[in-house]
């Protein structure tokens, strides 16, 4: 199979187009001929080496990527309820696989959208996160219905998913921030956003309005200024960390003065905990993109092009979801 391997920690030069075997599906697996792959900031912590530390996590030579599209092509031992030539997605478990022509996944892993008049592309960009927005939003949070909804970086790729979920599970008013470079693409946004604000002037842009749950992937400063935003009792939902800012702090006493939960939710460590999670929050993603409420603009490059990919990624010259083709 056509793939692209991390052949060591670096730059994003470090990412090579090989041929490697192709994989088999064992027992409870699945394998599939992939359209689409995504590209998401945590391909790039974990090439850079980031998390290199954390047992379980990658290693070079590696092939990165966390999610595809595509059709099944061989089903392991013990699997039922997917065809071979079925159109499906999937999640890895470890963040490794997808920058490949063949992708090899766990069967609890692997959403089928057949019936759904899904775009591939859009379908591998919108549908996982999607699933794990509704995870994040139903068990590490329960949203209420009526409840308003604050998302940071709000056009970003985990972000994108947020505000159809929250919409789907009756929120009242979602407004989602940008930096300022990024309010223009906001406008254009098909996004179900009640409004964007820029997160450089909250005050002013979003006066004394306060929300009951704030959906933070980018931390930092804005993760602070974000306790102020919180209605009594709300909750601050930890998703990631694209400010890079890793020595970020939070100021422990305003917490309790305000009655703030800060919850955090992580995919990697929740899901294979709680694959019991997946398909239900797999039908709500499902229905959510049906209903145009994940679409968001894509932009596809040949697998061989992952280090460009990277490259615009880092350098937030990104204008969608960043996909590779193979
Ligand atoms: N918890 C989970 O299960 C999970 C799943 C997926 C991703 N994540 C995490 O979520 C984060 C985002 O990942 P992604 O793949 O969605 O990346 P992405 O598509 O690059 O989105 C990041 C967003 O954050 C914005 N941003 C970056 N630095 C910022 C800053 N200092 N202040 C305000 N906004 C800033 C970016 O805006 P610009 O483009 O304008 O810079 C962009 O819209 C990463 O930390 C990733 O590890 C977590």
């Amino acid at each position: 199979m056509k793939a692209v391997q991390a052949t060591a920690f670096g730059d994003p030069s470090v990412l090579t187009p090989v041929e490697l075997p192709d994989p088999a599906p064992g027992p409870g697996q699945v394998t599939i001929d992939v359209s689409h792959a995504t590209v998401g900031l945590i391909d790039v912590y974990l090439r850079q080496g980031l998390f290199k530390d954390r047992p379980g996590l990658a290693r070079p030579p590696y092939v990165p990527g966390l999610e595809v599209a595509g059709t099944v092509r061989a089903l392991g031992e013990g699997v039922d309820g997917l065809a071979v030539g079925e159109k499906v997605v999937a999640m890895a478990g470890d963040g490794t696989g997808g920058y490949a022509s063949v992708f090899r996944s766990d069967h609890r892993r692997v959403v089928s959208t057949e019936g759904h008049a899904l775009d591939p592309a859009l379908a591998a960009a919108a549908v996982p996160n999607a699933v794990m927005a509704h995870i994040a939003l139903t068990r590490a949070i329960s949203l209420a219905e009526g409840e308003r909804v604050l998302v940071h970086g709000a056009l970003g790729a985990f972000a994108a998913a947020f505000p159809g979920i929250a919409r789907q599970l009756g929120a009242a008013r979602i407004v989602g921030t940008v930096r300022a470079g990024r309010l223009a693409q906001a406008a254009a946004t098909p996004l179900p956003y009640d409004e964007i604000v820029d997160s450089g002037d909250l005050a002013g842009a979003l006066g004394d309005e306060k929300f009951d749950v704030v959906v933070d992937p980018v931390g930092g400063a804005l993760r602070t200024r974000s306790l102020d935003l919180l209605a009594p009792s709300g909750r601050l939902l930890l998703v990631g960390n694209a400010s890079g800012e890793w020595d970020h702090t939070l100021p422990s006493n305003a917490l309790w003065y305000g009655n703030t939960v800060v919850a955090g939710f992580n995919a990697g460590g929740y899901v294979p905990a709680h694959p019991e999670a997946v398909p239900e929050a797999a039908r709500a993603a499902l229905r959510a993109a049906s209903a145009g409420l994940l679409t968001t603009p894509v932009e596809v490059l040949p697998l061989a092009e992952a280090a460009r990919a990277h490259e615009k990624l880092e350098s937030h010259a990104t204008t969608g979801r960043l996909l590779l083709a193979p």
